[in-house]
C-alpha cells in the first residue's frame, strides 16, 4: 500500500545503540543484532520492525528468548505485541537472522559483486539484513563486527574507525567498527574482499589528518589516482565554501562492478560504481573524468548535507539530494568552465526532467505518495531539487546563502529534519520571505512563462509584461502562482548605452516591468544562468535571436538562443520536410566557427539539441519525423560549413594546448561529427579511430578520441563499422567498463539490422542482465541513443524493452524499473506511436510477479 507525506508520525520507540556481529558466508551469512531499544509512547504500543527476504533464527528479549507465539511475522514485518513486551521504557532486543547475498540479484541489502560482499541500504536496503526500525528518524550508534575467511576476504570494512581486529578458527578473521555519529541504518554499510588499495591523507583547515583509502578490484591501483585527486580537492572546496570539514579519522571509498546507481554516501565509507572511479586516459573519455570527478565530490559533501544532517522521513529525500547536487554543480562549474558545466546542467535538466515532469510519474520535488521509494531518486528530487536550491541562492543571494547554511547547520547538526526546516533557516539568516517560495516543493510540473514586449518610442519606455502557469493535471487542477527569480539582460541597440542586466521577482500570474533610457526597442535576452527551470513563450524572430547569440553579456544567452534558433528550424523541418532552411544559419556557425573563444563553450554552441531536448519541448511527437529533422538540419551544417569545420578540425587536431586538451577535443569532435555525414570526410573519421586506437605508442592512445570516431562510424553506419567495433572488442575484452562502451555503440548502430544485431549482443558470452552497467549498456543505451529504431513504426523498438524489462522484473526490479521511462511517456508521441507503447506496458502489466517498482510506474501510465 502507497505511503503518505500527511501520514508522518515519529516512531513508537527509539534505538540507541545497535551491535552487529556479521558471519559472512556467500549462500547463509548469519547477522546477529543487539539493539538498545526505549519505548516513547505509551505502554500499549507494539513493536513493529521492518525486515524483508529474512529467515529469522531467534528472538531474545532482555536476555529471554521469545517464544513463536510471542511475536507474529509477516513477508515485511515482525511485530512483538505490547504484551509481550517488558513494562520498562529501555530493554534490549538481540535479533539473529540468515541471508542469502549470493542469489540477491536486486543489488539491496548485502550481495556479492564479483568475488567480494558489499551492501546498498538506502532507501530500505537495512531491513534486507535486520529486522530494524528502517526509517531515516532513527538515528543510533553502531559497532559492527565483520567475521569472514581471511585469505578471501583481507579487507573487513565498515563505518566509522576500527576498534579491534584478530584471527579465529578456521582460516577466519574478524575487524570490529564504531561509529560514534549516530547514524540512520540508511548509511549503514559493510565491504568484504580482497583490493588494491591506494592511500593518501588530508589535512584538514583545523589540521587533524584524515587517512584516504581507495579499494579497488586488483589490477586496478593506476586507475585510482584521478579520483583520489578529486576527493581531496572535494575536502579543500568544502572548507573553503562552506567552512566544513571532514570529522572522522578516516574516508574509504570502495569501487565495485554491481551497483544499482553511481554511489553511495555511507559514513566513513562510500560504496561506488567502479564506473565513477576508474580512470586513465586510455580507458576513460573526458567526460568520464568530468563524472567521477564530481561523483567523489557529491558523495563527499553528503558528509554534511545528508549524514551530519539529515531527512525526517524520505518524502524530504530532496533535502539531501536537490541540496547536495547544487553544490556538486557549484563545485564543478569552480573546477571547469562555469559557462559549459551550467549548459550541461541545464541539457540534462531540460532532455529528462521535463519529460518526467510532463509525464504520468511527475511528482513534486518533495513527494506526497509513494509506493516503492526506489522510484523517486528521480531526476525531479536531485536535478530541479538543485534548481530550487539555485534560485534561492539567486534570490538571497551568496553571502546570506552562507549564513543560512551556517544557521541550518548550528541549528539541526545530528538531526533528521524536514526542506520546511531548511529553507526557515535560510529565511532566518536573509530575512527573506519564503512563504511563497515553499510552493516549489508542493508543485509539480515545469511552469510555462509568456513573454511580452512593447516599446513605447514617445516616450522611450519598455514594458516587458510575464505572465506564469503551472501546469494544470488531474493531480494538480488548481497550482498557484510561484516565486520565480528571472534573470533579465536588455541589449541596447544605441550607441553608448550599456546593456540592463536585473533580477525580476515574478510572483503574480501576471506581472509588469518597465525600463526608461532606450532610444530604440532593446533586445531582451531572458533567463540569464538558467535563473528558473521553466519553458518559455516567447515569439523571437531570427534576427533577435542573431542578435543575442552575437552580443549577451550572459554566456547561457548566448548559448540558448542559438538553440532556440535551430530549434525553430527544427520543428519546421518535422511538419515539412523540404522546409528551406535560411543560409543565415551558416554564417551564424561561421562565425562561431572562426571566433577564438573557449572550445568547450565553442563546442556547446555547435552541438545541436538531441533528440530528447528537441522532444521535451514539442508536443505530439513523431518521432520518425524529428529524427529526419534532426539529421536534415546536421547535413545542411555539414554543407554549408564543411570547409570551415574541416579547418577547425585540423587545427584542434595539431593543438597540444595540454591545459585545454578536453576542450580542444569536444571542438575537434564536434566537427567530426558533421564531417562525418559528408563521403568525401569519412577518411578522416577512420584516420581518427587508427590514431586513437590502434596505435603502437599506447601513451598516443585516447578514449574520448576513439569513441568519439566510432560513434561517428555508428551513426552514420559506415563501412569501416563492422571492422572498427570488432577490433575495439578484442583490444577491450578484459576491461569491463570500455566493453560497456561497446555494448553502448553497437547498441546505437542506425541500420535496419539493428533487431538481429541486439539479439546476438543480449547473446554475446560477456552480456549478462544480472550487472546494472552491462544491462543498460546495451537496453538503455537502445532506448535512449537510438530513437529511430527504438520508435521504429512497427513497434520493434518498443517490444523489445519490453521483453527485457520482463526478465529484469525477476532479476533486479530497480533496473527494470529505470529502463521503463520512454514507454511510460507514451502519451507525448503521436497516436500511432501511443498505441505501441501502451500496448507494451499492457503486457508488462500482466507479467505474474510484478514489482512494487513497476507496479507503481505501470498503474500511473495506464491510468493517465
Ligand atoms: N544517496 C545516493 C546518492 O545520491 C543514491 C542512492 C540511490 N538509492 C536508490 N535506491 N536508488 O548519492
Ligand atoms: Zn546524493
Amino acid at each position: 500500500a502507497p505511503r503518505f507525506l500527511a501520514d508522518y508520525r515519529p516512531a513508537d520507540f527509539t534505538i540507541s545503540t545497535v551491535n552487529l556481529t556479521i558471519y559472512l558466508e556467500d549462500s547463509c551469512s548469519q547477522v546477529i543484532s543487539e539493539l538498545t531499544i526505549a519505548r516513547q509512547g505509551d505502554s500499549q504500543q507494539a513493536l513493529v520492525l521492518n525486515g524483508e527476504h529474512l529467515s529469522l533464527v531467534s528472538l531474545v528479549l532482555n536476555n529471554q528468548a521469545l517464544s513463536t507465539e510471542q511475536y507474529q511475522l509477516s513477508e515485511t514485518l515482525l511485530t512483538i505485541p505490547a504484551s509481550s513486551l517488558p513494562t520498562d521504557k529501555c530493554f534490549t532486543l538481540t535479533i539473529t537472522t540468515e541471508i542469502n547475498p549470493q542469489e540477491n540479484t536486486a543489488l539491496e541489502g548485502l550481495f556479492k559483486s564479483g568475488d567480494a560482499f558489499c551492501t546498498q541500504c538506502e532507501a530500505e536496503g537495512f531491513r534486507r539484513i535486520s529486522y530494524y526500525l528502517d526509517r531515516p528518524d532513527v538515528m543510533a550508534t553502531f559497532t559492527t563486527k565483520v567475521i569472514a575467511d581471511k585469505a578471501l576476504y583481507p579487507y573487513l570494512l565498515s563505518n566509522g574507525n576500527k576498534i579491534a581486529s584478530g584471527e579465529l578458527a578456521n582460516n577466519k578473521h574478524f575487524v570490529t567498527w564504531h561509529d560514534p555519529f549516530p547514524k540512520p541504518s540508511y548509511l549503514f554499510a559493510v565491504v568484504a574482499g580482497d583490493f588494491d588499495l591506494l592511500e593518501d591523507k588530508f589535512i584538514t583547515a583545523s589540521g587533524r589528518e584524515v587517512a584516504l583509502e581507495i579499494f579497488v578490484d586488483k589490477g586496478n591501483l593506476s586507475k585510482a589516482k584521478h579520483a583520489m585527486v578529486s576527493l581531496q580537492k572535494s575536502m579543500t572546496w568544502d572548507e573553503q565554501t562552506f567552512g566544513l570539514e571532514y570529522d572522522l579519522d578516516s574516508y574509504m571509498i570502495v569501487a565495485v562492478d554491481f551497483f544499482n546507481m553511481g554511489a553511495m554516501e555511507n559514513k566513513g565509507l562510500n560504496v561506488f560504481n567502479s564506473k565513477y572511479v576508474l580512470a586513465d586516459s586510455q580507458c576513460a573519455t573526458d567526460s568520464d573524468y568530468f563524472n567521477i570527478e564530481a561523483v567523489i565530490a557529491h558523495e563527499y559533501f553528503h558528509n554534511w548535507t545528508g549524514n551530519r544532517v539529515t531527512c525526517r522521513d524520505w518524502f524530504q529525500l530532496s533535502l539531501k539530494e536537490g541540496l547536495t547536487v547544487f553544490r556538486d554543480q557549484q563545485f564543478s562549474a569552480q573546477m571547469h568552465s562555469s559557462a559549459v558545466t551550467r549548459i550541461q546542467n541545464v541539457r540534462l535538466l531540460r532532455s529528462q526532467q521535463f519529460a518526467e515532469d510532463a509525464g504520468p510519474m511527475a511528482h513534486p520535488i518533495r513527494p506526497e505518495k509513494v509506493l516503492e521509494m526506489n522510484n523517486f531518486y528521480t531526476l525531479t528530487v536531485y536535478e530541479k531539487g538543485a534548481e530550487v536550491i539555485r534560485m534561492l541562492h539567486t534570490l538571497i543571494g551568496v553571502n546570506h546563502f552562507r549564513k543560512g547554511m551556517d544557521l541550518y547547520f548550528f541549528r539541526f547538526d545530528g538531526m533528521a529534519v524536514t526542506c520546511d526546516d531548511f529553507i526557515n533557516a535560510m529565511s532566518d539568516a536573509s530575512g527573506k520571505d519564503l512563504t511563497q517560495f515553499k510552493l516549489w516543493y508542493s508543485q509539480s510540473g515545469t511552469p510555462v512563462i509568456t513573454v511580452e514586449e512593447d516599446f513605447d518610442q514617445q516616450n522611450n519606455l519598455y514594458t516587458l509584461t510575464l505572465l506564469q502557469q503551472s501546469p494544470v493535471t488531474h493531480k494538480q487542477p488548481n497550482p498557484q502562482a510561484l516565486h520565480i527569480p528571472i534573470n533579465v539582460e536588455l541589449i541596447s541597440h544605441s550607441d553608448g548605452i550599456a546593456s540592463q542586466r536585473q533580477l525580476l521577482e515574478l510572483t503574480q500570474t501576471k506581472q509588469c516591468w518597465q525600463f526608461s533610457g532606450f532610444s530604440s526597442k532593446p533586445t531582451l535576452a531572458m533567463l540569464a544562468d538558467f535563473s528558473a527551470p521553466v519553458k518559455l513563450v516567447f515569439a523571437q524572430d531570427d534576427s533577435a535571436l542573431l542578435t543575442i547569440m552575437k552580443q549577451a553579456d550572459n554566456s547561457f544567452c548566448r548559448w540558448d538562443a542559438g538553440q532556440k534558433l535551430v530549434m525553430s528550424y527544427i520543428q519546421q523541418l518535422t511538419f515539412d520536410a523540404s522546409y528551406v532552411i535560411p543560409d543565415v544559419l551558416i554564417t551564424s556557425i561561421n562565425d562561431i566557427l572562426t571566433s577564438g573563444g573557449d572550445r568547450a563553450f565553442i563546442a556547446e554552441q555547435l552541438s545541436l539539441p538531441s533528440f530528447d531536448e528537441a522532444a521535451s519541448l514539442m508536443a505530439d511527437i513523431d518521432p520518425i519525423a524529428l529524427t529526419n529533422a534532426l539529421n536534415t538540419l546536421a547535413s545542411f551544417i555539414a554543407q554549408g560549413a564543411g570547409q570551415q569545420l574541416l579547418v577547425n578540425y585540423q587545427e584542434c587536431q595539431q593543438s597540444n594546448a595540454s591545459h585545454s586538451a578536453a576542450a580542444t577535443r569536444a571542438l575537434k569532435n564536434v566537427c567530426l561529427s558533421y564531417l562525418s555525414l559528408l563521403p568525401d570526410y569519412h577518411y578522416v573519421v577512420a584516420e581518427q579511430y587508427q590514431q586513437a586506437t590502434n596505435n603502437n605508442d599506447t601513451a598516443q592512445e585516447n578514449m574520448t578520441d576513439s569513441l568519439a570516431a566510432l560513434t561517428c562510424s555508428a551513426k552514420n553506419n559506415l563501412a569501416d563499422l563492422a571492422q572498427q567495433l570488432q577490433h575495439f572488442e578484442q583490444k577491450w575484452q578484459q576491461t569491463t567498463l570500455v566493453m560497456d562502451k561497446w555494448f553502448a555503440l553497437n547498441a546505437s548502430v542506425v541500420s535496419d539490422d539493428i533487431f538481429s544485431q541486439l539479439n546476438s549482443l543480449l547473446a554475446h558470452p560477456q552480456f549478462s542482465l544480472k550487472n546494472p552497467n552491462r544491462a543498460r549498456s546495451l537496453i538503455g543505451a537502445f532506448a535512449m541513443n537510438n530513437p529511430r529504431y527504438f520508435h521504429c513504426p512497427t513497434g520493434r523498438g518498443y517490444q523489445f524493452l519490453a521483453a527485457q524489462i520482463a526478465k529484469l522484473n525477476e532479476i533486479n526490479p530497480q533496473v527494470a524499473s529505470r529502463l521503463i521511462t520512454p514507454l511510460i511517456q507514451y502519451k507525448r508521441f503521436t497516436l500511432a506511436h501511443q498505441q505501441l507503447m501502451k500496448a507494451a506496458l499492457i503486457t508488462l502489466h500482466t507479467l505474474p510477479n510484478l514489482s512494487n517498482d513497476l507496479k507503481e510506474k505501470l498503474d500511473a501510465a495506464l491510468s493517465d
